[in-house]
């Protein structure tokens, strides 16, 4: 028995052993750069999400900063190499451009900004700048933002908060009344069930059947678009009168001699802007929550600078332009978390011909993964890089260093930087004057493939 045993397990060794070889030599090209393709199908994706940070870091000692694998059902390279990386991301119109997975082009639409090259692109990422530009927050959505926030957080004393809850709320509520005057209420309330959905569709493996969480997303997509169809049919009715929200200037488009755009288009622009702010802005707001009950001697600085700005106002003073201007420490408190946490541990492209890396051949349709995570990381740009250190980011230039990807680089450099770093600033303003917090012990935080806290991250308020 015992015998049969070792033959057996021997048998199966070989096995998998042909298989992984098979699976190598099935991507094998000339000059392509070194790195395992794993197993058939799966390729190494159960150990990228088993050991994250740390799978990157192994391969990386055993091939370099530039090796291939197989991951999330794609044949991928990963790119560490900061020089490799921003070039990479400057360099779209030589055929590297975005490779989001599938489900979540799917699900976003053909016209969300990641499934679109070229012209397309230019026109469409033209008219969000125009949405989210910092004149139009300064003009027009600051007073919105302000009032939304403020009074979303009160009430909040002597409550227990999951404060990751809160702060995706928070984005949902504050972008759908940007976007089409949607008060909290029914509509707000079901779109906010769906978008949930959408999102978590958007980041499963593409099986369109009931019960998968792609199949969910989909759900999800048909049932927005039809309450967003009825928001823009009303809108129709009503005769247009000086650009209110960004419905307005989206179905208005025209009037400054530019293409209008169909119904399809406006829509999938509202779910990229709903999208892309969702969990960057949530997930940075909760970990600078986590990071300043941490670290007391931030929360004491950040303090003074708020108290300052309401020292001559009323409380029902909103925060102007200059306050926002004069918030230095506070951007150094965003940036410093967006950093130390990772938020955005790299971006996707794919090739769309046969590209040279480094002297190395990527065959077309290969994803990159422009890993950027180690580079926040990095002890000569950012001294003891594991401690919260804000005054790290304060008049050195940093937030524009070339190798600063938080918020990407190039021809998709994040058109919502300042609309996303605002409404954080704006959150940790009413936070930060009107509360005190305590974490109730023991929550867990995750921070690969995503930062989040899988059980919720509760805080007790007081004033
Ligand atoms: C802390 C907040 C945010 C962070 C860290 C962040 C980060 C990023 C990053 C890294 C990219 C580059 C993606 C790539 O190269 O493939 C990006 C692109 C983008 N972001 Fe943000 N983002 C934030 C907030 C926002 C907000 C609030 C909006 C809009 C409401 C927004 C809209 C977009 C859009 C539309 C793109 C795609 C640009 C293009 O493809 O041309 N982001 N963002």
């Amino acid at each position: 028995m015992m015998g049969f045993l070792l033959v057996l397990a021997f048998l199966l060794l070989f096995l998998c052993t042909i298989l992984q070889k098979w699976n190598d030599l099935r991507y094998r090209k000339k000059g392509m750069p070194p790195g395992t393709m794993g197993w058939p199908v799966f390729g190494e994706t159960t150990e990228f999400l088993k050991q994250g940070p740390s799978f990157m870091k192994n391969r990386r000692s055993r091939y370099g900063n530039l090796f291939k694998t197989h991951i999330l059902g794609c044949p991928t390279v990963v790119c560490m190499d900061p020089e490799l990386n921003r070039y990479i991301l400057l360099n779209e119109g030589k055929g590297l451009v975005p490779g989001y997975p599938q489900s979540m082009l799917d699900i976003l639409g053909r016209w969300n900004i990641a499934a679109v090259t070229g012209p397309a692109h230019k026109a469409l990422r033209s008219s969000l700048l125009g949405l989210i530009s910092p004149t139009s927050i300064r003009d027009h959505l600051l007073s919105k933002i302000n009032d939304h926030i403020s009074s979303f957080l009160s009430g909040w004393n002597g409550q227990v908060v999951d404060i990751q809850e809160r702060t995706k709320k928070m984005w949902l509520l504050s972008v759908l009344k940007l976007i089409a005057g949607v008060e909290e209420g029914s509509l707000s309330e079901a779109l906010e069930s769906e978008i949930y959905k959408l999102v978590i569709g958007t980041l499963s493996l593409p099986l369109k059947f009931p019960g998968t969480n792609y199949y969910r997303g989909f759900q999800a997509r048909k049932k927005i678009i039809s309450l967003l169809k009825k928001v823009i049919k009303e809108r129709r009715k009503v005769p247009f009168c000086s650009s209110s929200d960004m419905l307005d200037s989206l179905l208005d488009v025209d009037s400054q001699n530019e293409e209008k755009l169909s119904d399809e288009q406006t829509i999938d622009t509202i779910l990229t802007l709903i999208y892309s702010g969702f969990e960057t802005v949530s997930t940075t707001s909760m970990m600078a929550v986590k990071y300043l009950h941490d670290h007391p001697n931030v929360l004491d600085e950040l303090r003074k600078e708020h108290l300052e700005i309401r020292k001559n106002k009323l409380p029902e003073d909103k925060i102007t332009w200059n306050d926002y201007k004069s918030m230095e420490f506070t951007r150094a408190v965003v940036c410093e978390t967006l950093r130390l946490a990772t938020v955005v541990n790299g971006v996707l492209r794919k090739t769309t011909k046969d590209a040279e890396l480094k002297g190395f051949l990527i065959p077309k349709g290969w994803r990159i993964y422009v890993y950027t995570r180690e580079m926040n990381y990095d002890p000569f740009t950012y001294p003891e890089p594991s401690s919260f250190h804000p005054w790290r980011w304060m008049n050195k230039n940093l937030e524009c260093h070339q190798f600063f990807f938080g918020f990407g680089a190039g021809g998709r450099l994040c058109p919502g930087k300042e609309l996303g770093i605002l409404m954080i600033s704006t959150f940790l303003h009413y936070f930060v004057t009107r509360y005190r917090w305590e974490e109730v012990e023991g929550e867990k935080l995750l921070k690969f493939p995503r930062v989040e806290a899988p059980n919720g991250l509760h805080i007790r308020i007081s004033d």
